[in-house]
């Protein structure tokens, strides 16, 4: 066997030009022999069950201008909305009936959804549902705020890193974003006893084999709970519009190293991933992978949360959603559970 992956199989750990090394030397046989030694690790902690968040994208208003998004603020061909929180409570409630024991409350940096409006909401969710981990994604916030939010209940937040590299974190984003604050929130995250999600695009413009290995670096000593990584997609009204798409391929071979790097991460297939490829989600569990993340949007609002172009599920019902995710799973072999989808110890 090649003798970093040998080793990155035996010790979880491998140094930068390692990473790099084995990203640069991708071939089939050896993206094969990764997913092999990765579906071992992910089933003798996991099994075959495959964990399962309901997404709900509050709002798609955002303060930010992150160069590959497609809700920037510059965008004015966006069409915005936001939930009303009792929109977004009879979400969460419908997730609850169809077997979500997680939801995740994803927006843009919308000033509406101040501390005291998620506070209550996240306190009437713990109310309703008492067994449900409301995971937060809605961006930079100061160390307070995650306090307080935390304090109300909420379990989870995921804040990606977007690259580890500060060079190209200043080329993604605008100059008023910096790469030292976006790394504090994750600090603080963590400090305040969140289970901390990061992760970052595979194939975004820019982007070398050397900044992916500080990406694998990063995770391997951040330690995180979840990690979110998806192939870019251009989103036609920003500056990248004309950059290629990041792959299926690489997405999954480096899903195969983060189980690699902790065997006990919670890793999902995301929709980026069966955007880019119709079996791209399955390709990703058969790769390591171990959650999905089925939408609970309501269907008129979906189109609209549009951060990349041709965005899967966009037309379906939250049911349809779970039930086809349900089937795919089940034909490769595994199955979606009932359950809050903590983290196991191994
Ligand atoms: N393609 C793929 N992923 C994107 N994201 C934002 N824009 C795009 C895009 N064009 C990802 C970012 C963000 C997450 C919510 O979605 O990594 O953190
Ligand atoms: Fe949404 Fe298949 S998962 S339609």
């Amino acid at each position: 066997m090649n003798t970093l992956a040998e080793r990155l199989i035996r010790t979880h750990s491998l140094t930068v030009p390692e990473y790099r090394a084995l990203i640069e030397k991708r071939t089939d046989a050896l993206a094969q022999t990764l997913a092999d030694a990765a579906v071992k690790a992910r089933k003798a902690i996991y099994g075959t069950t495959v964990f399962t968040r309901g997404l709900i994208e509050i709002s798609n208003i955002c303060k930010n201008d992150c160069l590959y998004c497609g809700i920037r603020r510059g965008n004015t061909h966006c069409d915005r909305y936001r939930l009303a929180p009792e929109e977004i409570l009879a979400c969460a409630a419908a997730g609850y009936e169809l077997g979500f024991r997680t939801v995740v409350l994803q927006g843009g940096e919308d000033p509406f959804f101040t501390d005291g409006v998620l506070c209550d909401l996240i306190g009437q969710i713990k109310a309703m549902h008492p067994d449900v981990a409301v995971t937060l994604s809605l961006g930079e916030r100061s160390r307070q705020s995650y306090q307080a939010l935390f304090d109300a209940g909420a379990d989870r937040y995921l804040l990606r890193h977007e690259t580890a590299n500060r060079a190209h974190y200043e080329a993604l984003h605008p100059k008023e974003m910096s790469y030292d604050n976006r790394m504090r929130c994750l600090r603080d995250l963590k400090a305040i006893g969140y289970q901390v999600g990061c992760g970052f695009m595979v194939g975004s413009p820019g982007q070398t084999a050397q900044h992916l290995a500080e990406d694998l670096k990063f995770i391997e000593t951040f330690r995180p709970a979840m990690v979110g990584i998806g192939p870019f997609i251009p989103q036609k009204d920003t500056p990248f519009a004309n950059e290629p798409a990041g792959t299926a391929a690489l997405t999954c071979y480096l899903l195969s190293i983060l189980r690699l790097i902790d065997p006990t991460l919670l890793l999902p297939a995301t929709t980026a991933l069966g955007t880019v490829d119709p079996m791209g989600r399955e390709k990703g569990i058969l790769a390591g992978a171990n959650v999905v993340m089925p939408n609970l949007s309501p269907v008129d609002v979906r189109k609209k949360y549009a951060l990349y172009d041709n965005k899967i599920c966009t037309g379906e019902e939250s049911a349809q959603c779970r039930g086809c995710l349900q089937r795919r799973m089940e034909a490769i072999g595994y199955t979606l559970v009932i359950d809050r989808g903590d983290r196991k110890d191994k």
